[in-house]
């Protein structure tokens, strides 16, 4: 039976269907080039899976992992890299897999981080989004869904490290 809890927002069916629509996008622009795909730990393992298995593209796969530690009074905060990648990304195309996009500090700071790595181009493929939360300019180039200003679980995303397991997306009510 199902947590009471949880309430699902997104379906284990629509999240494998925008899989299919966003790997379609991805290997139409990257036609003929091989790309870095850079998922962002822990979160995003089931959609780097889902995505990453879909791709006619020649892939790498690596993964970074980051912390951060948001100060609410301003608009700066601390990214801090907790595992870096292992594959150079200079002179590579790179697409940076995230679960979700909140405030976008995260995902601005670490594309402002992997620039100075000189990669050939970067983008980002997150399959959440979260506009209303938006305080940092972090751009998304390939996007799953937007969702309410609420907290979800599921699909690689936890509370408090549970949760990662569920096939579809949920909100928590506490
Ligand atoms: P941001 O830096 O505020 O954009 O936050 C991004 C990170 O916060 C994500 O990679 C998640 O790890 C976490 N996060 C943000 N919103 C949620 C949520 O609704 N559920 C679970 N984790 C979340």
């Amino acid at each position: 039976m199902m947590d009471p809890r949880l309430k699902e927002l997104i379906s284990a069916e629509q999240i494998q269907r925008r899989c299919d629509e966003l790997a379609v996008e991805i290997d139409r622009d990257y036609a003929g080039k091989s790309l870095v795909l850079l998922a962002v730990l822990k979160g995003s393992y089931m959609f780097l899976a889902d995505l990453s298995k879909r791709l006619s593209s020649p892939v790498m796969i690596d993964f970074v992992q980051v912390s951060s530690y948001g100060d609410e009074k301003s608009s700066s905060g601390i990214v801090q890299i907790r595992k870096d990648h292992d594959v150079s990304i200079e002179g590579r195309h790179v697409l940076v897999v995230e679960d979700i996009v909140d405030t976008g500090l995260t995902l601005a700071h670490l594309c402002e981080l992997l620039r100075t790595r000189r990669p050939l181009s970067l983008k980002v493929v997150s399959m959440l989004s979260k506009p209303a939360a938006r305080r940092h300019e972090a751009l998304v180039d390939y996007l799953g869904f937007e969702i309410p200003n609420e907290f979800v679980v599921g699909y690689g995303l936890d509370h408090a490290e549970s949760f990662r397991n569920l096939p579809f997306i949920a909100l928590l009510k506490d």
